[in-house]
């Protein structure tokens, strides 16, 4: 959490996006019993998975296990998981009535995943040996991405339907954007009720956009998501993906962290984005299958673009990938724990004093 607000810290903070996923044995046992949305809305079990890989892997954060696309169905939008094509929505959103017919009344039962935080919050409560608390983080989807999927039905690769309802211009799109903030401040809200010492933003499939179309379809909601979140108290990290043309954009919604991709070189990420954001990344997910020998190069290679500044927060470019060795894993965890302990004191962030309400773990 100091690194988020780039306050100094004695070594750089690790976690990994996906971190509990099907690469994990431990996860696979328990999905063998489950499926992945009642994992997701089953607190004891999505608490249990949530501790699991961090404890596994020791890192410096938890990430609450749930799912983007949960926040559809308050919305009175049903969808389902496939075996290897990923999520369906059964029927997408294509018109001004369908947007007009979304709920934003009923966040309220998204509480399975504050209660799932509320558990994580009380097994990490205790500090560690070395005084440290694990941070906690909530997270929900980007308006443009969750609207994606409502549009699209699914995963997508030219998002044409999305992109057709945002240049209609007949006033779909910007109520779509205004509903869905709705209901993921509330959602966000609940997760940092429940003890999320920040949430992250994940906005997966923002690469797809032009600069141009970012800017006048998605920064203002985006700006607003990320703005009344900080309202809560809590730092946010706003992460995509094929975002290099897109990053001092995506600075200009005020986000404390960017999370960077990892086809763009964390240096020159961090002159994109600005100095006034810390920046989270941003090593290859496949690297992770590389010989020790290259992995540990790649390792460094990041700490080293990061020169120790304060406000880099160690994690992949993307997410971890079924297959993945763990021992790879736990060995670049280990690897940041030991290399990313050089950072010399730095400038304190000002707005610190905007999170007060939750003390720094
Ligand atoms: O990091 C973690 O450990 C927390 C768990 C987490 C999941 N989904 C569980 C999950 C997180 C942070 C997410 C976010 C999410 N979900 C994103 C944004 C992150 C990103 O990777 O960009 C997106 C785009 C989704 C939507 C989604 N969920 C897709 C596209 C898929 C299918 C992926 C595939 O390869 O099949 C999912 C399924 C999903 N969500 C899995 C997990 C562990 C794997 C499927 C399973 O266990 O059955």
């Amino acid at each position: 959490m100091r690194a988020c607000l780039r306050a100094p810290v004695d070594r750089t903070p690790v976690w990994f996006l996906r971190q509990a996923g099907r690469y994990m044995p431990e996860y696979m046992a328990v999905r063998k019993h489950h499926s992945l949305l009642e994992i997701c809305r089953t607190p004891e079990i999505a608490a249990e998975v949530t501790i699991t890989a961090a404890e596994r892997l020791g890192v410096d954060a938890a990430i609450i296990f749930a799912d983007l696309l949960l926040p559809l169905t308050p919305m009175g939008l049903d969808f389902e998981f496939l075996a290897g094509e990923g999520p369906q929505v059964r029927t997408p959103i294509r018109s001004l009535e369908h947007v007009q017919a979304l709920r934003t009344d009923r966040a309220g039962e998204l509480v399975y995943v504050a209660q799932a935080i509320e558990k994580v919050a009380a097994h990490f409560r205790a500090p560690r040996a070395d005084g440290d608390q694990l941070g906690i983080i909530g997270f929900c989807g980007a308006p443009f991405t969750l609207a994606s999927y409502m549009i699209e039905g699914g995963g997508s690769r030219n998002y044409v339907e999305a992109k057709k309802m945002m240049y209609a211009c007949d006033g779909a799109w910007p109520l779509l954007m205004d509903k869905l903030n709705a209901v993921l401040v509330a959602y966000a809200q609940q997760q940092v009720e429940a003890g999320a010492d920040c949430i992250q933003i994940f906005d997966s499939w923002v690469g797809a956009l032009s600069v141009t179309d970012y800017r006048q379809f998605c920064l203002a909601p985006t700006k607003e998501l990320v703005r009344r979140i900080q309202a809560l108290g809590v730092p946010v990290i706003y992460f995509g993906v094929e975002t290099a043309s897109l990053l001092p954009s995506m600075a200009e919604t005020g986000a404390d962290v960017i999370g960077l991709d990892w086809r763009i070189p964390l240096d020159q990420g961090w002159r994109a984005v600005g100095p006034g954001c810390g920046v989270q990344g941003n090593l290859d997910p496949i690297a992770l299958f590389a010989p020790l020998e290259v992995l540990e190069s790649r390792v460094r290679e990041v700490l080293a673009l990061a020169t120790g500044r304060p406000g880099h927060i160690f994690n992949l470019g993307h997410g971890i990938v079924p297959g993945t060795p763990v021992e790879s894993v736990i060995q670049v965890a280990e690897w940041v724990r030991r290399f990313g302990a050089n950072s010399p004191a730095g400038q304190a962030d000002p707005r610190r004093e905007h999170f007060v309400g939750r003390p720094a773990s």
